[in-house]
């Protein structure tokens, strides 16, 4: 059996982006549509134009477990109303998975939300590395004025499950722009998971 070539990507915070990436995908404002508390907002900033969110560069070099999957994501600031530009977020599809940020520019921070419906909030700057642990549904959200720009490293048969954040009508809080910079407010959409889909995603029987 061939066994996998090292590599090395070189990484540019001010671009947000890295070299030898196997692929690349963007995310525009029209990809985010149903997300934020503010739709009328939503709708006159997607009139002007529909807009990069973030684009993410990454190293894939297979999907094996036991692998690792890495790149650099570039998120642009913005805001859609009160709350601040974000990714649509996931839990992975095998939820046992964990995952890696290391902040190279900007400023934002790390939404994480258990499968009871606990939230936790990790601030993420240039040098700060965030842990996201396995069976956390996670999102990030760029609370600065510049690009967020984060490295980020998990296991490559981690998949993701976006539908996780529909099926409860998104997180359960909303991140929003405050005096303090940003503050936490609940989302009067969201319908807790039951004990059983909560035990289920961390593979207990109830
Ligand atoms: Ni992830």
């Amino acid at each position: 059996m061939p066994i996998p070539t090292p590599a090395s990507c070189r990484v540019s915070p001010e671009a947000g982006t890295m070299s030898n990436g196997t692929g690349r995908y963007e995310k525009r404002l029209s990809d985010l549509a149903g997300l934020y508390a503010d739709s009328a907002a939503f709708a006159a900033l997607l009139a002007d134009g529909d807009r990069v969110v973030y684009d993410v560069t990454e190293f894939r070099p297979s999907e094996n477990g036991g692998d690792v999957i890495f790149g650099v994501t570039r998120m642009n600031p913005g805001r859609v109303g009160k709350e601040f530009f974000l990714t649509r977020g996931h839990i992975h599809a095998k939820s046992d998975r964990p995952e890696i940020y290391y902040g190279q520019k900007g400023t934002g921070l790390m939404q994480l939300e258990s499968p009871d419906g606990e939230t936790r909030i990790v601030e993420i700057g240039p040098q700060t590395i965030c842990y996201v642990p396995p069976y956390w549904i996670h999102r990030s959200v760029n609370t600065g004025d510049e690009d967020l720009v984060m490295v980020f490293c998990y296991p490559a048969d981690s998949g993701q499950d976006y539908g996780i954040i529909e099926r409860s009508g998104g997180m359960r809080h909303r991140v929003v722009a405050a005096d303090a910079g940003w503050a936490l407010v609940d989302n009067d959409g969201y319908v807790p998971r039951t004990p059983e889909v909560a035990a289920a995603l961390i593979g207990d029987a109830v």
